[in-house]
Protein backbone atom coordinates (compact mmCIF):
# COMPACT_ATOMS: atom_id res chain seq x y z
CA UNK A 1 0.00 0.00 0.00
CA UNK A 2 1.11 3.40 -0.54
CA UNK A 3 2.06 5.66 2.62
CA UNK A 4 2.69 9.32 2.33
CA UNK A 5 6.46 10.71 2.85
CA UNK A 6 5.52 12.36 6.04
CA UNK A 7 6.76 9.61 8.22
CA UNK A 8 9.72 8.28 6.47
CA UNK A 9 10.74 11.89 5.93
CA UNK A 10 10.25 12.80 9.65
CA UNK A 11 12.76 9.84 10.64
CA UNK A 12 15.13 10.61 8.06
CA UNK A 13 15.60 13.91 9.36
CA UNK A 14 15.81 12.76 12.81
CA UNK A 15 18.31 10.27 11.83
CA UNK A 16 20.62 12.09 9.53
CA UNK A 17 20.08 10.63 6.36
CA UNK A 18 17.95 11.41 3.07
CA UNK A 19 15.46 9.67 1.10
CA UNK A 20 15.85 9.50 -2.56
CA UNK A 21 13.01 10.34 -5.24
CA UNK A 22 13.80 8.78 -8.13
CA UNK A 23 11.61 9.40 -11.11
CA UNK A 24 9.67 7.29 -13.44
CA UNK A 25 9.01 7.03 -16.71
CA UNK A 26 7.61 3.75 -17.50
CA UNK A 27 7.21 0.39 -16.20
CA UNK A 28 11.11 -0.55 -16.25
CA UNK A 29 12.18 2.67 -14.24
CA UNK A 30 8.87 1.87 -11.50
CA UNK A 31 10.34 -1.81 -11.65
CA UNK A 32 14.22 -1.48 -10.97
CA UNK A 33 13.28 1.44 -8.51
CA UNK A 34 10.94 -0.37 -5.82
CA UNK A 35 12.89 -3.65 -6.54
CA UNK A 36 16.22 -2.18 -5.67
CA UNK A 37 14.43 -0.69 -2.70
CA UNK A 38 12.96 -3.47 -1.31
CA UNK A 39 16.25 -5.52 -1.84
CA UNK A 40 18.28 -2.50 0.46
CA UNK A 41 15.05 -2.64 2.59
CA UNK A 42 14.88 1.67 1.99
CA UNK A 43 11.87 3.50 2.12
CA UNK A 44 11.47 5.30 -1.31
CA UNK A 45 9.72 7.97 -3.25
CA UNK A 46 8.96 7.47 -6.78
CA UNK A 47 8.79 10.86 -8.74
CA UNK A 48 6.31 11.84 -11.60
CA UNK A 49 6.84 14.86 -13.37
CA UNK A 50 2.98 16.52 -14.81
CA UNK A 51 5.36 15.39 -18.53
CA UNK A 52 5.80 12.25 -17.37
CA UNK A 53 2.57 11.46 -16.02
CA UNK A 54 1.05 12.41 -19.53
CA UNK A 55 3.74 10.15 -21.42
CA UNK A 56 2.36 7.40 -19.17
CA UNK A 57 -0.82 8.17 -20.18
CA UNK A 58 -2.26 10.20 -17.31
CA UNK A 59 -2.07 9.79 -13.12
CA UNK A 60 -4.93 7.36 -12.90
CA UNK A 61 -2.27 4.64 -15.29
CA UNK A 62 0.33 5.22 -13.07
CA UNK A 63 -1.38 5.00 -9.64
CA UNK A 64 -2.78 1.42 -11.16
CA UNK A 65 0.55 0.08 -11.96
CA UNK A 66 2.42 1.46 -8.88
CA UNK A 67 -0.21 -0.63 -6.91
CA UNK A 68 -0.01 -3.41 -9.26
CA UNK A 69 3.25 -3.79 -8.60
CA UNK A 70 3.33 -2.84 -5.14
CA UNK A 71 0.97 -6.11 -4.68
CA UNK A 72 2.33 -8.17 -7.48
CA UNK A 73 6.40 -8.05 -6.40
CA UNK A 74 5.47 -8.26 -2.66
CA UNK A 75 7.16 -4.88 -2.05
CA UNK A 76 6.85 -4.45 1.65
CA UNK A 77 9.47 -0.67 2.27
CA UNK A 78 7.32 2.12 2.69
CA UNK A 79 6.76 3.73 -0.66
CA UNK A 80 5.14 7.06 -1.22
CA UNK A 81 3.77 8.43 -4.72
CA UNK A 82 4.67 11.96 -5.49
CA UNK A 83 3.77 14.48 -7.82
CA UNK A 84 6.96 16.09 -9.11
CA UNK A 85 7.15 19.78 -9.47
CA UNK A 86 3.29 20.27 -9.85
CA UNK A 87 1.00 22.68 -10.91
CA UNK A 88 -2.03 23.61 -9.14
CA UNK A 89 -4.38 22.14 -11.23
CA UNK A 90 -1.79 19.06 -11.49
CA UNK A 91 -2.04 18.92 -7.79
CA UNK A 92 -5.63 18.87 -7.72
CA UNK A 93 -5.62 15.64 -10.43
CA UNK A 94 -3.08 13.35 -8.50
CA UNK A 95 -5.18 14.20 -5.10
CA UNK A 96 -7.90 12.78 -7.06
CA UNK A 97 -6.00 10.03 -8.74
CA UNK A 98 -4.61 8.26 -5.94
CA UNK A 99 -1.23 9.90 -5.25
CA UNK A 100 0.18 9.52 -1.39
CA UNK A 101 2.18 12.82 -2.08
CA UNK A 102 2.28 15.89 -3.43
CA UNK A 103 5.01 18.55 -4.82
CA UNK A 104 3.10 21.91 -5.48
CA UNK A 105 5.56 24.52 -6.96
CA UNK A 106 4.63 27.53 -6.53
CA UNK A 107 8.13 29.06 -6.47
CA UNK A 108 7.72 30.83 -10.38
CA UNK A 109 4.40 33.45 -8.26
CA UNK A 110 5.06 36.25 -6.00
CA UNK A 111 5.46 34.97 -2.39
CA UNK A 112 2.02 36.24 -1.41
CA UNK A 113 0.48 34.04 -3.88
CA UNK A 114 2.58 31.12 -3.50
CA UNK A 115 1.37 31.31 0.54
CA UNK A 116 -1.91 31.16 -0.80
CA UNK A 117 -2.01 28.36 -3.08
CA UNK A 118 0.18 26.02 -0.62
CA UNK A 119 -2.02 26.83 2.09
CA UNK A 120 -4.95 25.61 0.23
CA UNK A 121 -3.19 22.71 -0.44
CA UNK A 122 -2.23 21.53 2.95
CA UNK A 123 -5.67 21.78 4.10
CA UNK A 124 -6.87 19.40 0.97
CA UNK A 125 -3.78 17.25 2.16
CA UNK A 126 -3.98 16.99 5.83
CA UNK A 127 -7.46 15.75 5.22
CA UNK A 128 -6.64 13.09 3.47
CA UNK A 129 -3.39 12.23 4.72
CA UNK A 130 -1.03 12.99 2.06
CA UNK A 131 2.02 14.72 2.33
CA UNK A 132 3.00 17.96 1.00
CA UNK A 133 6.11 19.58 -0.88
CA UNK A 134 6.26 23.50 -0.83
CA UNK A 135 8.91 25.16 -3.00
CA UNK A 136 10.49 28.60 -2.48
CA UNK A 137 13.48 30.06 -4.78
CA UNK A 138 13.00 28.16 -8.20
CA UNK A 139 15.75 25.37 -9.32
CA UNK A 140 17.51 26.28 -12.40
CA UNK A 141 18.11 24.15 -14.72
CA UNK A 142 18.15 23.44 -18.89
CA UNK A 143 15.51 25.05 -20.66
CA UNK A 144 15.71 26.07 -24.65
CA UNK A 145 19.27 24.72 -24.70
CA UNK A 146 20.53 27.79 -21.99
CA UNK A 147 21.10 26.32 -18.60
CA UNK A 148 20.07 28.74 -15.79
CA UNK A 149 21.72 28.91 -12.47
CA UNK A 150 19.69 28.04 -9.58
CA UNK A 151 18.39 30.90 -7.37
CA UNK A 152 19.02 31.03 -3.30
CA UNK A 153 16.27 31.10 -1.10
CA UNK A 154 15.21 33.30 0.96
CA UNK A 155 15.51 32.03 4.72
CA UNK A 156 12.54 34.24 5.74
CA UNK A 157 10.18 33.20 3.08
CA UNK A 158 11.30 29.83 3.91
CA UNK A 159 10.21 30.24 7.52
CA UNK A 160 6.69 31.48 6.24
CA UNK A 161 5.88 28.47 3.66
CA UNK A 162 7.47 26.09 6.27
CA UNK A 163 4.90 27.37 9.01
CA UNK A 164 1.73 26.69 6.94
CA UNK A 165 2.12 22.83 7.93
CA UNK A 166 3.36 21.45 4.63
CA UNK A 167 5.57 18.17 5.15
CA UNK A 168 8.91 18.87 3.19
CA UNK A 169 10.18 21.67 2.26
CA UNK A 170 12.11 22.07 -1.02
CA UNK A 171 14.66 25.15 -0.92
CA UNK A 172 16.65 26.92 -3.80
CA UNK A 173 20.37 26.59 -2.77
CA UNK A 174 22.14 27.01 -5.67
CA UNK A 175 21.07 23.45 -7.56
CA UNK A 176 19.79 23.21 -10.83
CA UNK A 177 18.18 20.00 -12.55
CA UNK A 178 20.25 18.24 -15.20
CA UNK A 179 23.81 17.95 -15.45
CA UNK A 180 25.60 21.18 -13.97
CA UNK A 181 27.65 23.04 -15.96
CA UNK A 182 31.79 23.30 -15.59
CA UNK A 183 31.41 26.64 -13.56
CA UNK A 184 28.62 25.91 -11.39
CA UNK A 185 29.68 27.22 -8.41
CA UNK A 186 28.36 24.66 -6.05
CA UNK A 187 25.72 24.56 -3.35
CA UNK A 188 25.17 27.88 -0.76
CA UNK A 189 25.69 25.96 2.44
CA UNK A 190 25.32 29.23 4.22
CA UNK A 191 21.90 29.63 2.69
CA UNK A 192 21.13 25.80 3.58
CA UNK A 193 22.22 26.69 7.24
CA UNK A 194 20.50 29.55 7.79
CA UNK A 195 17.14 28.06 6.03
CA UNK A 196 17.52 24.82 8.65
CA UNK A 197 17.88 26.93 11.67
CA UNK A 198 15.03 29.00 10.95
CA UNK A 199 12.86 25.97 10.17
CA UNK A 200 13.90 23.43 12.62
CA UNK A 201 12.61 19.97 12.04
CA UNK A 202 11.14 20.29 8.95
CA UNK A 203 13.24 17.73 6.34
CA UNK A 204 14.23 20.09 3.78
CA UNK A 205 14.46 18.16 0.23
CA UNK A 206 17.49 18.59 -2.39
CA UNK A 207 16.56 18.84 -6.04
CA UNK A 208 18.96 18.13 -8.61
CA UNK A 209 20.57 15.22 -7.19
CA UNK A 210 22.52 14.23 -10.51
CA UNK A 211 26.01 15.30 -10.76
CA UNK A 212 26.44 16.84 -7.06
CA UNK A 213 29.76 15.66 -5.39
CA UNK A 214 29.42 13.09 -2.72
CA UNK A 215 31.11 15.39 0.12
CA UNK A 216 28.39 18.27 -0.89
CA UNK A 217 25.56 15.17 -0.69
CA UNK A 218 26.83 14.54 2.48
CA UNK A 219 27.30 18.10 4.04
CA UNK A 220 23.84 19.02 2.78
CA UNK A 221 22.05 16.14 4.50
CA UNK A 222 24.26 17.11 7.90
CA UNK A 223 22.40 20.71 7.45
CA UNK A 224 18.97 18.95 7.34
CA UNK A 225 18.27 17.51 3.35
CA UNK A 226 16.25 14.43 4.65
CA UNK A 227 14.98 13.98 1.02
CA UNK A 228 17.28 14.00 -2.26
CA UNK A 229 15.79 14.28 -6.04
CA UNK A 230 17.23 11.93 -8.67
CA UNK A 231 16.07 11.93 -12.29
CA UNK A 232 18.47 12.92 -14.91
CA UNK A 233 21.26 10.17 -13.23
CA UNK A 234 18.77 7.15 -14.11
CA UNK A 235 18.12 8.31 -17.45
CA UNK A 236 21.77 8.53 -18.96
CA UNK A 237 22.40 5.50 -17.38
CA UNK A 238 19.73 3.73 -18.78
CA UNK A 239 20.80 5.08 -22.60
CA UNK A 240 24.27 4.41 -21.66
CA UNK A 241 23.98 0.47 -20.77
CA UNK A 242 20.66 0.59 -24.00
CA UNK A 243 23.67 2.28 -26.56
CA UNK A 244 26.28 -0.23 -25.34
CA UNK A 245 24.31 -3.34 -26.29
CA UNK A 246 22.94 -2.04 -29.30
CA UNK A 247 26.24 -1.31 -30.35
CA UNK A 248 27.64 -4.64 -29.47
CA UNK A 249 24.82 -5.77 -31.75
CA UNK A 250 23.15 -7.50 -29.53
CA UNK A 251 20.19 -6.90 -30.84
CA UNK A 252 20.79 -8.63 -34.35
CA UNK A 253 21.42 -11.91 -32.43
CA UNK A 254 19.11 -14.77 -32.04
CA UNK A 255 15.62 -12.83 -30.44
CA UNK A 256 17.84 -10.09 -29.06
CA UNK A 257 15.09 -7.32 -30.51
CA UNK A 258 12.66 -8.77 -27.81
CA UNK A 259 11.93 -5.44 -25.75
CA UNK A 260 12.60 -7.75 -22.85
CA UNK A 261 15.97 -8.41 -23.62
CA UNK A 262 16.69 -5.08 -24.82
CA UNK A 263 15.58 -3.10 -22.21
CA UNK A 264 16.76 -5.17 -20.02
CA UNK A 265 20.48 -3.85 -19.58
CA UNK A 266 19.12 -0.24 -19.15
CA UNK A 267 16.42 -1.72 -16.44
CA UNK A 268 19.65 -3.14 -14.47
CA UNK A 269 21.58 0.08 -14.40
CA UNK A 270 18.58 1.51 -13.18
CA UNK A 271 18.99 -0.42 -10.31
CA UNK A 272 23.30 0.08 -9.81
CA UNK A 273 22.20 3.46 -10.00
CA UNK A 274 19.33 3.75 -7.25
CA UNK A 275 21.51 1.60 -5.30
CA UNK A 276 24.46 3.35 -5.16
CA UNK A 277 22.50 6.71 -4.46
CA UNK A 278 20.56 5.02 -1.47
CA UNK A 279 24.17 4.16 0.04
CA UNK A 280 25.26 7.59 -0.03
CA UNK A 281 21.99 8.88 1.06
CA UNK A 282 22.12 6.26 4.22
CA UNK A 283 18.66 5.27 3.52
CA UNK A 284 19.52 1.12 3.21
CA UNK A 285 18.24 -0.61 5.99
CA UNK A 286 15.98 2.17 7.49
CA UNK A 287 12.37 0.73 6.32
CA UNK A 288 11.96 -0.94 9.63
CA UNK A 289 13.22 1.76 11.75
P1 LIG B 1 18.06 15.71 -11.72
O1 LIG B 1 17.37 15.37 -13.00
O2 LIG B 1 19.08 16.76 -11.87
O3 LIG B 1 18.55 14.51 -11.00
O4 LIG B 1 16.94 16.38 -10.77
C1 LIG B 1 15.81 15.66 -10.39
C2 LIG B 1 14.83 16.50 -9.67
O5 LIG B 1 15.18 17.38 -8.92
C3 LIG B 1 13.41 16.21 -9.86
O6 LIG B 1 12.60 17.14 -9.22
Amino acid sequence: MLVSATEMLKKAKAGHYAVGQFNINNLEWTKSILLTAQELNSPVILGVSEGAGKYMCGYKTVVGMVNGMLEELNITVPVALHLDHGSYEGAKKCIEAGFSSIMFDGSHYPIEENIEKTKELVATCNKLGLSLEAEVGAIGGEEDGVVGMGECADPDECKRVADLGVDMLAAGIGNIHGKYPANWKGLSFETLDSIQKLTGQMPLVLHGGTGIPEDMIKKAISLGVAKINVNTECQLSFADATRKYIEAGKDLEGKGFDPRKLLAPGAEAIKATVKEKMELFGSVGKAND
